[in-house]
């Protein structure tokens, strides 16, 4: 016995994705984005409004990282979904996020969130979607990771 939900896009589990830019400024953007997954095997789409300041910072620097927003950054994580960069110069420090530079790209990694995509735009469809090469899949050391990573060792 199934019950019917009708079409809602309920795909589970749905990772609330990180999305991560630089600014004009040099200072770094984050947002939340659920419209978004793999796209082939080593690319990745992303479905995001125009006005958002995330958009025109790839659209700017063509480059932006992926991070998986995990149960301990909840609160940050929201924060980033809610608050656009656009109106808040101080989003980050208000979330209670710190960045590092990525190494094969110019966008910001955020340092509590263990593991992230290095992303390059390949193009912009012609629905306005976003997509994107990733270079590289970062994760901390073996000893700074949780149960999930230690199973999996690089
Ligand atoms: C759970 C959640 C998921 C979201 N998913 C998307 C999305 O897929 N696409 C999008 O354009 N905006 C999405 N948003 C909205 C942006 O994250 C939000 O407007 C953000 O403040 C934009 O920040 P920015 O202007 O600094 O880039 C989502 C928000 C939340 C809370």
């Amino acid at each position: 016995m199934r019950t019917n939900f009708g079409a809602k896009p309920w795909f589970y589990p749905l990772p609330v994705l990180i999305v991560g830019t630089y600014n004009p400024d040099g200072t770094a953007d984050a947002m939340n984005a659920a419209w978004g997954g793999l796209y082939d095997a080593g690319k990745v789409v992303l479905c995001l409004s125009k006005d958002h300041r995330t958009t025109a910072n790839i659209l700017a620097r063509k480059d932006f990282t992926i991070s998986f927003a995990d149960a301990a950054d909840t609160v940050s994580a929201d924060y980033v979904g809610m608050v656009s960069g656009n109106s808040e110069p101080a989003k980050m420090q208000k979330a209670g996020f710190h960045t590092s530079k990525a190494s094969t790209v110019d966008a910001p990694l955020i340092d509590e969130l263990p593991v992230a995509l290095e992303c390059r735009l390949l193009k912009v469809n012609e629905d306005g979607n976003i997509i994107s090469i990733f270079l590289l899949c970062r994760r901390p050391a073996a000893e700074c990771c949780g149960p999930v990573w230690r199973m999996h060792p690089q």
